[in-house]
């Protein structure tokens, strides 16, 4: 019951942060781009990465929960494959560029918005965009790792 609390939690975090930036990357933004004006667009956007960054945040720490947990069930990081290795050490590297994504252009673009500063919005956007383009590239790829690793 344990493993399939972990496996499931451990799903629901990777659906959540990574469907969540496959979602925005492909469809969301460029609809936006080609619909709305800069002022409607960049204020939809802040408030769309505000509510999604609250669960990206609920998912590293199911990610990391429920991945340590699994491996010390398993035994301990020593004996897991080299999967899950490359699985932290991406998950790590996500995590961190997660950080960046929040502390900059995130919080540029929630301030350009408040004070009606669209072309510093517009870039801080761009910048955002780059670096989930980034962590969804990797997130897709830790995922193959994830499920077909074992198998490999
Ligand atoms: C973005 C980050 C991550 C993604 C996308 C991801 C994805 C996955 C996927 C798809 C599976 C396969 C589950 C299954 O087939 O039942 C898996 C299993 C697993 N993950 Fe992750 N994971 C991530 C982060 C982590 C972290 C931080 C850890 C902890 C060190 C971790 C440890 C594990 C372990 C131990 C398994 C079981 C491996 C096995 O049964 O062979 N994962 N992960």
């Amino acid at each position: 019951m344990l493993m399939a609390t972990l496996y499931s939690l451990h799903i629901f975090a990777v659906m959540v942060w990574i469907g969540g930036m496959f979602f925005a990357h492909t469809a969301l933004r460029p609809t936006a781009a080609t619909v709305l004006q800069p002022p409607e667009r960049l204020q939809l956007l802040a408030g769309v990465f505000t509510r999604f960054f609250i669960w990206v945040k609920v998912s590293i720490v199911l990610l990391f929960v429920s991945g340590l947990w699994l491996i010390h069930i398993h035994g301990s990081f020593a004996k897991a494959g080299w999967h899950v290795h490359l699985m932290f050490l991406i998950a790590v590297i996500m995590t961190i560029i997660f950080g960046v994504i929040y502390a900059v252009p995130f919080k540029a673009l929630k301030a350009a918005v408040a004070a009606k500063q669209w072309p510093a919005g517009g870039a801080a956007m761009a910048k955002l965009r780059r670096l989930v383009g980034i962590n969804l590239i990797l997130g897709l790829f830790v995922m193959v790792i994830g499920v077909s690793g074992r198998f490999l």
